[in-house]
């Protein structure tokens, strides 16, 4: 395998909102590769565009213009159904700051429904939703409901959910946004646990340059355009690095 083929390659992407006689840009042509094992963080002030990347990365929204290459193949058509399901079911997680947990059903039964959905066998779902249970320390949690749980709770029954079915790539928008900062750094130091074990790649949208160093790799969004990007250095003070960048984009 060639290492040097990223898992995800956006290319040239446009979102345009058209409203009367004025157009947004939401994506002005944004180009952007992530690597298998790599995290990378978005960030940009509101309305920069970052939810609307990721949500054309997760084909839950269509690109105005360009396309997306998987493992450098092209997803041909990927944003359009019947294709659309396909490209979210085989290479999409997908968590979000509002947990987005199904209200009714148990952990264990959140956990199950994507593989049900992919019509695995029932010992097969038993053995994975109990394997993701331990990995984000929910053990003891399989009979509760989300409303039983914490924030926190919720958010690591979201991210087994994600990642039960093993997705190539996981989009995270704004994932300890309701979330208490200690609760935060918890979340994160799980993520990146999965990261390191699994070598999950993963994008994550995020306001808290906190929360950016997680990061391999910072890309910075300004009306809809990739202005800038910062690596993660093993020197002290990349966090301070990371707040002039944002600070210096947020003044324009
Ligand atoms: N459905 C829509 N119709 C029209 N304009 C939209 C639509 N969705 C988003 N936009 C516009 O696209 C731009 C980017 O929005 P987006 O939600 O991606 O920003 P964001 O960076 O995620 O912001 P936030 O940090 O507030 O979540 C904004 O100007 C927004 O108003
Ligand atoms: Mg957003």
């Amino acid at each position: 395998m060639n290492e040097r083929i990223p898992i995800l390659h956006a290319r040239n992407l446009y979102k345009i909102y058209e409203k009367g006689e004025e157009k947004v840009y939401a994506l002005d042509g944004v180009d952007f590769e992530l690597y298998k094992g790599e995290m990378v963080a978005v960030m940009g002030a509101s309305g920069s565009g970052k939810s609307t990347l990721l949500n054309v990365l997760g084909a839950l929204d269509s690109p105005t213009r360009g396309g997306i290459r998987i493992h450098g193949k092209e997803a041909k058509n990927y944003h359009v159904e019947p294709n659309a399901t396909k490209y979210r079911s085989q290479n999409i997680g997908f968590v979000f700051q509002n947990f987005n947990l199904l209200k009714d059903l148990t952990v264990e039964d959140n956990l199950a429904l994507p593989l049900i959905l992919k019509n695995m066998g029932d010992k097969v779902i038993s053995q994975k939703v109990e394997e993701m249970i331990l990995l984000v320390g929910l053990d003891g949690r399989q009979k509760h409901r989300p409303v039983e749980l914490s924030g926190g709770q919720q958010q690591r029954v979201a991210i087994a959910r994600a990642l039960i079915t093993s997705p190539p790539v996981l989009l995270a928008d704004e994932p300890t946004g309701n979330l208490d900062y200690n609760t935060s750094i918890e979340i994160l130091e799980m993520i990146l646990k999965i990261k390191e074990s699994m070598n999950q790649s993963i994008i994550m949208v995020t306001h808290d340059p906190k929360v950016a160093t997680y990061a391999d790799r910072v890309i910075f969004l300004h009306d809809g355009k990739l202005v800038d990007e910062y690596r993660k250095s093993e020197k002290k003070g990349h966090m301070d690095e990371i707040l002039n960048k944002t600070k210096k984009i947020l003044e324009g």
